[in-house]
């Protein structure tokens, strides 16, 4: 069989096992398997109670919640008649304590750096808390992000959450359409946004597409302008507010407003397979516990870390690990603005030697990059203050594995690789470092509470080794509370492949040991670097196009990115395949979703495989995008000839 070579590659691969250091151990919060299974049992056994006990240890509560957990599938509602805050639990809990500790190392990509301590950054928070209030917005009311890695990017969703307004934050890659479209679907009062942000020593221009959006967007009655780069100008008229005049002469004590724990707290948009993206809806305490807690055990907090996880805010691992988790545990929390390699290759292990992180966080494919560019630029740097790796976003291979943990983590750092969504608001199955063996490539157990099963289509468990769904089977707090907008589509995507029960549109197996290993997706959604991206969305932005008549976009593995997009293209009648076509379509895919969304590969075809019924055949597409003879049933294809045309046109 084909795939023989593979599998005797990932069982000599399984067949390494790290087990967590003595040293690590030994300190760890929880230090041994039995432990852990302690921790699970005791969570299986009594789940309201476990989940009740942690959120009374880990949240401030400002006034005790009655139910712990009212489950009408797949609805639920956690911590029920309780209040608290999510900024207070990052900022004022830790005063005056913390007043004079680093909360933010940050520094921009040009080299400019700021140490913003828990004193001043609650300040700061307090005071556009104060400002987002007096331009209107109220308890509930959507406020857009649109800005750089910087430190107001925090601030100006820790304002949101001080004053109970739900943020809803687009990853500064995004483009004006892509922007439009959040802020009309989340119907934003307000937006914060920047002129621009420094991208590989480029401005990123963040205010010319707000512009554009703007035309569009009858929602957004002000619109808040950070000056970062200076390059241009911030508009004249009532819209537009300058962000320092917005903050200036503001307060710093704004009273939070203790908000109900099924308080929204933020809609961060994701990737479905068909039509546009999800406003994925979180709410207030079960998030934050999730956050606050994923992030002390899976990270092993102690006060004295310094933290670096190097995702972007626009994405849910900035929500919950660059912000939201560190602070409320009270560590340090470095944040960048800027490209991993500028300006030069070894600018993330620059920053580890200069703020001696002790924790890195990163996803595969910048591992996989900084494998290629070579050993010699981390060995350049004093790497010895980290004492844990953690891996996220897609699955990570093997030899990337072995090569984080041994060149970036000396051989003495236990690396986490953490499976999670922005579905599930924080880490769901993941090693723990002071506990758990590790296995390169596996993201090894579930955490206590946390039932993740491999069922097949029909709900029955698939046995160990064989591939499966993976279901998470019981509700957790973090868990997203809906499709904002679309409550129908939340039931639709999340909970009609087995009632009840939560897909995760992934696919896994364990081993013989039990241990988790993700296999990707198994809808129409693939994971580019790091990032889900539905093909849908990127099929429509190239039919939009005036010489495309239709398309079908699918991944191909890529040693770099995970996977690359390969897009098949027909024109439209009287256009001519060419060259120069090709870089238009992309570029115009890149105008219409960002860069991320641009595909890597673009084949003109006469025609695409489909069914009888119409339904493009992607199953096909991707055995020809990856070079394979296409395999499978192809009985329900409506014509053969277009598959071996497709496979013919290799240019
Ligand atoms: C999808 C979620 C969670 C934050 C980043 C992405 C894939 C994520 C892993 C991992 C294998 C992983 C899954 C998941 N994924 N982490 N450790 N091993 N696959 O968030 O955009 O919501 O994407 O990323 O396919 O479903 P997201």
């Amino acid at each position: 069989m084909a795939d023989t070579p593979q599998e005797i590659h990932s069982v000599l691969t399984e067949a390494r096992v790290f087990p967590p250091p003595e040293a690590f151990a030994r300190r760890a919060h929880i230090r041994g398997m039995q432990d852990y299974q302690r921790l699970w049992d005791e969570a299986a056994k009594a789940p309201e109670k476990y989940w009740g006990d942690r959120a009374r240890e880990e949240l401030y509560w400002k006034e005790p919640f009655q139910t712990v957990l009212d489950w009408k599938p797949p609805h639920a509602r956690w911590f029920v008649e309780g209040r608290t805050n999510l900024a207070y639990n990052c900022l004022d809990r830790h005063l005056p304590a913390l007043k004079d500790k680093p909360a933010i190392l940050f520094e921009g990509e040009p080299g400019d750096r700021r140490r913003i301590t828990y004193g001043e950054l609650s300040a700061e928070v307090n005071r556009m808390a104060n400002g987002l209030k007096s331009l209107g917005v109220r308890k509930g009311d959507r406020v857009g992000i649109y800005l750089p890695m910087v430190p107001e990017a925090a601030v100006a969703m820790l304002a949101c959450a001080r004053i109970g307004a739900v943020h809803s934050v687009v990853f500064g890659g995004f483009s004006a359409e892509a922007l439009q479209e959040r802020m009309n679907d989340a119907g934003a009062r307000v937006l914060l946004t920047a002129d621009g942000g420094w991208r590989k020593g480029a401005v990123v221009p963040l205010l010319k597409n707000v512009t554009a959006a703007l035309a569009n967007t009858p929602s957004l009655e002000k619109v808040v302008v950070l000056k970062r780069t200076a390059d241009v100008a911030i508009p004249s008229g009532s819209k537009w507010v300058a962000w320092d005049a917005l903050v200036q002469g503001q307060s710093d004590v704004c009273e939070p407003e203790w908000v109900e724990s099924e308080h929204p707290l933020f809609i961060l948009y994701t990737s479905g397979s068909t039509g546009k993206p999800k406003g994925v809806l979180h709410t207030t305490a079960g998030y934050a516990l999730g956050a606050s807690l994923t992030t002390r055990w899976v990270f092993d907090l102690r006060e004295d870390d310094v933290y670096w996880c190097t995702a972007d805010v626009g994405w849910v691992t900035g929500h919950s690990y660059v912000v939201y988790g560190p602070l409320m545990n009270g560590v340090s929390t470095v944040m960048y603005e800027g490209a991993p390699t500028h300006p030069g290759p070894d600018r993330f292990w620059e920053l580890i030697a200069r703020y001696k992180a002790t924790i890195l966080y990163t996803a595969p494919t910048a591992i996989r990059a900084f494998m290629r560019l070579g050993e010699e630029h981390p060995r350049k740097h004093d790497l010895s203050s980290l004492r844990l790796l953690g891996s996220v976003g897609e699955p990570i291979n093997p030899e990337a594995w072995m090569w984080y943990r041994d060149v970036i983590g000396g051989g003495r750092c236990p690396v986490v690789d953490t499976w999670w969504q922005t579905e599930t608001g924080s880490i769901m199955i993941s090693p723990l470092p002071g506990a758990t063996p590790t296995k390169p490539g596996s993201a090894t157990f579930p955490l206590p509470g946390i039932h993740a099963e491999i069922l097949d289509r029909a709900g029955k468990p698939v046995p160990r080794g064989q591939g499966g769904l993976l279901f998470i089977t019981k509700p957790w707090p973090s868990m997203l509370r809906s499709v904002y907008g679309d409550p129908e589509r939340y039931v639709r995507t999340y909970f009609s492949e087995l009632p009840g029960r939560y897909f995760t549109g992934d696919g896994a197996r364990t081993d013989q040991d039990g241990y988790f290993w993700l296999m990707g997706r198994v809808d129409d959604v693939v994971n580019v670097a790091g990032h889900r991206l539905g093909t849908a969305e990127v099929e429509s932005a190239l039919v939009a196009h005036a010489k495309v008549s239709e398309s079908a976009v699918v991944g191909r593995p890529d040693d770099l990115k995970g996977t690359a997009l390969v897009a098949f293209v027909t024109l439209k009648a009287g256009i001519r395949p060419s060259p120069e076509l090709k870089k238009e379509l992309a570029a115009h895919v890149s105008k219409e979703i960002g860069a991320i969304a641009r595909p890597d590969e673009i084949r003109f075809a006469e025609g695409l495989p489909k069914t009888r019924s119409g339904k493009i055949m992607r199953r096909l597409l991707r055995d020809v995008a990856a070079g394979k003879q296409a395999t499978g049933d192809t009985t329900t294809l409506e014509d053969l000839n277009v598959l071996a045309a497709l496979s013919q046109n290799d240019e």
